[in-house]
């Protein structure tokens, strides 16, 4: 955790869930509207078909809604795609940008994530930017230059606390079952810190740094014990109301 700043528990459905999954949805929503609400945020990102529904359930609960992409421009001829306005014109609060996944299928680089970052900020969204190194990357010992890479190339300068979260996942947890240390985890996210805090000064000492990979009920509490951990992105594990709340819960015994 960071002194003064509000965690984070965001879940990532990717392309997971019709509308028979919605009653995950209102049970999360149901689920975190407790005491721990008042200190602990909570964001759900299921696949877009879903988004518009799923805000309307939350309506009059604190958990909030979100995407998983967003084109850089505004409108246009971009078949399939959909824009930062639409996320925002059903509710949306927030955009995952970056995630691996749309970096290795979509050959997504840096600077493509940079604008949808921009043009999340323009439509009043919060990114979520996701940053990893893969396993090869981890075993030449080049994750923190990767990860330098990534954030110089990803995040926009003028990005603010408010509108920008970062989140650490390294490729070789995500959906594996593998996790790094806490000890890992503590160097990683304060050298990511530390970038922050170099590049956008007072904004970067509160800016949110997510862990992501393989988060679980039995793993949260010590994940989210680290220093410099400010919540987690979670995949499969936030497909189940009753494991997304386990791992919010873990907040209990964290904040005040
Ligand atoms: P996972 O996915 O929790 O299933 O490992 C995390 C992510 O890709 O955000």
């Amino acid at each position: 955790m960071t002194p003064d700043v509000r965690p984070l528990v965001a879940g990532n459905w990717k392309m997971n869930g019709t509308r028979q999954s919605l009653g995950e949805i209102k049970a999360m929503a149901e689920g975190i509207d407790g005491p721990l609400a008042e200190h602990v945020d909570a964001l759900i990102c299921p696949p877009a078909t879903l988004l518009y529904v799923a805000t309307a359930l939350c309506t009059d609960s604190q958990l909030m809604v979100g995407a998983q992409d967003c084109h850089h421009e505004v409108q246009g001829a971009h078949t399939g795609d959909i824009s930062a306005e639409m996320i925002a014109d059903c509710f949306g609060t927030h955009v995952i940008l970056g995630h691996s996944e749309r970096r290795t299928d979509h050959r997504e680089t840096d600077q493509m994530v940079q604008s949808k970052v921009e043009a999340a900020h323009a439509a009043g969204l919060t990114a979520i930017i996701c940053i990893g190194e893969t396993g090869d990357e981890r075993d030449s010992y080049e994750t923190l230059d990767v990860l330098m890479r990534q954030m110089s190339h990803s995040i926009p300068d003028g990005a603010m606390a408010d509108n920008t979260v970062i989140a650490y996942e390294p490729l070789w947890a995500i959906g594996t079952g593998l996790t790094p240390t806490p000890v890992d985890v503590a160097v990683v996210h304060a050298f990511i810190r530390a970038e922050l805090v170099q590049r956008f000064g007072a904004e970067g000492k509160v800016m949110r740094i997510l862990y992501g990979g393989s988060v679980k009920p039995s793993n949260a509490l010590s994940l989210m014990s680290v220093d410099n951990v400010d919540g987690a992105l979670i995949g499969g594990a936030s497909l189940k109301a009753s494991d997304f709340l386990a791992i919010y819960s873990v907040y209990e015994g964290l904040v005040a």
